[in-house]
């Protein structure tokens, strides 16, 4: 891989499973807002939360508080669906990441199949564009989706690092070489470069090493790590983690 000079690749907070903990009572604990300001004195560019349809953690109460509290970037993850497209044009975060949900899935399990559906898309993004919203599509990195991103004038596409970090030994090289190529097409067809899922500390210096990288968004690893050292901390480790990687 290339060198990069010191590019300051951007760090998005994943807040999701704050909530999670939280709904886990139905309480006020652990605090969502409290968590998202933690992450921003430490130096996170942007709290991303998932506003899922069976709102399983996120409320549409700590979307609208987030939205006036943040002092860095909401970036709202979501299906492009009707009703959470309604409530993004009223609540206008930052930007919108669309991905593919599944209810019976854990997490976000695959990319967002926008070849499948590029009429469709292509009317939502612009619509977030015309509401001054920036969307991104989470996607496999595969050629097609790539370019079927660029083609529906998405600002951004977030490549889906899931299968490089879930894949045992041999795979690897092969599942790096997959984001890098889809990496520089992205780059080459006029689209910003965004990476997530499954991203720790120990998997996360070969992808912050990709030429052109814009922003990561990590969650589970972080708020696991926070139950340990402190969210504060937790943040700034990726931060360092992430930096080192770039000199
Ligand atoms: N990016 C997207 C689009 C996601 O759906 C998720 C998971 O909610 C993440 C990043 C963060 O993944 P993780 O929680 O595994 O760090």
């Amino acid at each position: 891989m290339e060198p990069h000079g010191n590019t300051i690749v951007e760090l998005g907070v994943n807040i999701d499973h704050v909530a999670t903990l939280r709904e886990a009572r139905k309480g006020a604990a652990p605090d969502v807002i409290a968590a998202a300001k933690i992450c921003e004195l430490a130096g996170a560019h942007q709290i991303t939360v998932h506003l899922r349809q069976d709102r399983r953690h996120i409320q549409d109460r700590d979307v609208e508080l987030l939205s006036q509290v943040l002092t860095t970037r909401l970036n709202l993850e979501m299906a492009a669906v009707d009703e959470i497209i309604a409530i993004a044009h009223r609540i206008k975060p930052d930007s919108v990441c669309l991905v593919p949900e599944n209810r019976a899935e854990i997490t976000t399990e695959g990319g967002l199949d926008v070849a499948g559906q590029k009429s469709r898309l292509a009317e939502v993004v612009q619509s977030f564009h015309e509401a001054g919203v920036k969307v991104s599509m989470f996607i496999d990195p595969e050629p097609r989706q790539v370019e079927a991103s660029a083609e529906v004038r998405a600002d951004y596409v977030e490549l889906h690092t899931g299968a490089y970090a879930n894949v045992d030994g041999g795979g690897l090289m092969h599942e790096l070489n997959r984001l890098v190529q889809s990496a520089a097409r992205a780059i080459n067809s006029g689209l910003i470069f965004n990476a997530g899922h499954g991203l720790t500390v120990h998997n996360l210096p070969p992808i912050a090493s990709i030429a052109g990288l814009n922003e990561v968004n990590i969650g589970h690893s972080i708020v696991a790590r926070a139950v340990f050292i402190g969210l504060e901390n937790a943040v700034r480790e990726i931060l360092h983690v992430l930096h080192a990687a770039r000199v």
